[in-house]
């Protein structure tokens, strides 16, 4: 792909093993390597500009170059560059940022505590709540139910709450403690003639003969994304989240929600609870925290979830769990100042109208001989293609199709991402209408371009 030994192309080759890519064909290929950002874009080191249309791995809420962020991490850095919060230690941007999102959550929170990524959150929620069963007195109470298709991250217990092939083959997950139940994607696993209530209502069911099955007393916790994110952008049917938590309040088992993508604005609401009518336990914070600038997230726990803890760390003399980078100083500071620029903004406001502009343009496709479902909320969309409509078979191998398309994207400006056959939309909040329909207009080329690979003429 590239024949000059040192160039960087050849060097990352070389050098450097990527993630969620396949390492023997990136030798031939190689890298995009990005150099700049700039608002929604990025620009690569051949200059070529692109539409950031995945706001990174859905994460860039306020674009690709807001100075107020690396003003407010160079202020930290040069004040106090590192601090942690063992052993009672503390420092403010850290208690601002708690105070903060504790202040925000749609549902009574008692604590933040703080990670630095998804998969180190989940994992920790995992260890929370197997703690809290011992606290209470109940040893048996460890497993916690996740949903094929779910992601929840990579590390050991987050990729074995992932419910994707690929994150389990030859990983030798998930491990022990964990289930997965039915995923909640109407277009693809209704029954014929039956309504999203009666699909819902059917999921419901489904749990609750998982928990029956398993012994009630042997669940501890529920952990869904409020829409799917890298499952397929999922976006659940009506009555999904009543039904679900009304099978969990029935056994007392906890909900966590993994707000990871939906967080801050996302849907059109500042979280994807709110748009949904869940009411976690515990809520899983990142990305869009602090615009990923540094990498920063937290978990919301309630005074169900905090007080058995409590109780326990003071039998044991600790809480024995935490991490160096835990609520790093300038993270905090950087996550502080991104939320103040998501509120002074109104991002959420223009995820609803903006996203109600993509969403709509997105629907007139929703004849194009290729695409199956037109799906999506606010500012996250996927469109899944088929080669046929009525009997929703993909074309060739599942996800050629969509890589087809991708790559098509990337020659005409947009860097997207195809999860199989779904092409996902998740730009950053801060994309206007006129950057929308060049984003769709974009789409459409593609689609236009990829079309006579799946009818070839005559
Ligand atoms: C819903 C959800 N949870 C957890 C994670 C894991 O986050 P990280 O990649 O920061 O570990 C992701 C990442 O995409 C995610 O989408």
């Amino acid at each position: 792909m590239d024949d000059r030994p040192n160039s960087p192309e050849a060097r990352d080759i070389r050098y450097h093993l990527h993630g969620y890519t396949n390492a023997r064909k990136h030798q031939e290929s190689g890298p995009l390597i990005i150099e700049k950002g700039d608002g929604i874009y990025v620009e690569d080191v051949a200059g070529n500009r692109y539409i950031e249309a995945m706001a990174g791995l859905w994460s860039v809420a306020v674009g690709f170059s807001e100075k107020r962020l690396v003003d407010a991490a160079t202020r930290q850095m040069s004040k106090l560059p590192y601090y942690h919060d063992f052993g009672s230690k503390s420092h403010s941007p850290l208690i601002d940022l708690a105070e903060k999102l504790v202040q925000m959550a749609p549902v009574p929170m008692s604590k933040a505590y703080f990670t630095n990524s998804g998969s180190e959150a989940n994992d920790t929620a995992m260890k929370m709540i197997w703690y809290r069963s011992n606290a209470l007195g109940q040893p048996a109470r460890k497993k916690i139910i996740s949903r094929k298709r779910g992601y929840h991250g990579v590390t050991i217990a987050a990729a074995s709450l992932t419910g994707l092939p690929n994150n389990h083959l030859s990983f030798d997950l998930p491990i022990a403690n964990v289930l997965h139940t039915s995923t909640p994607h109407y277009w693809r696993e209704a029954e014929p003639g039956e309504s999203e209530e009666q699909f819902s209502s059917r999921l419901a069911e489904d749990l609750e003969t998982l928990i029956l099955a398993e012994g009630p007393e042997t669940i501890a916790a529920f952990i869904g994304e409020p829409i799917m994110g890298a499952g397929g952008v999922i976006v659940p049917p009506a009555g999904y989240w009543e039904k679900i938590q009304a099978v969990l309040s029935k056994y007392d088992i906890l909900l966590i929600a993994d707000e990871v993508i939906c967080g801050f604005g996302r849907t059109g609401e500042m979280f994807g609870s709110q748009t949904f009518g869940i009411k976690p336990d515990i809520m899983v914070l990142s990305k869009q925290i602090s615009s990923s600038y540094l990498p920063i997230s937290a978990l919301l726990i309630n005074e169900k979830v905090f007080e058995p803890i409590a109780n326990e760390s003071d039998r044991i003399g600790t809480f024995g769990h935490g991490f160096t980078g835990g609520g790093h100083p300038v993270a905090a500071a950087v996550a502080l100042e991104n939320l103040k620029l998501i509120e002074e903004r109104d991002l959420v406001g223009n995820a609803r109208t903006v996203g109600a502009h993509m969403q709509a343009r997105l629907r007139k496709l929703a004849s194009h001989p290729v695409v199956g479902e037109v799906r999506g909320i606010g500012l996250i969309a996927a469109v899944e293609l088929v080669a046929d409509q009525t009997s929703k078979a993909p074309w060739g191998k599942p996800g050629a199709l969509g890589g087809v398309v991708n790559g098509f994207l990337q020659q005409n400006g947009v860097i997207s991402r195809n999860m199989g056959d779904a092409i996902a939309f998740c730009p950053p909040l801060i994309i206007t209408e006129t950057q929308v329909d060049t984003l769709i207009d974009a789409f459409e080329r593609s689609l236009a371009a990829a079309l006579p690979q799946v009818r070839p003429p005559g």
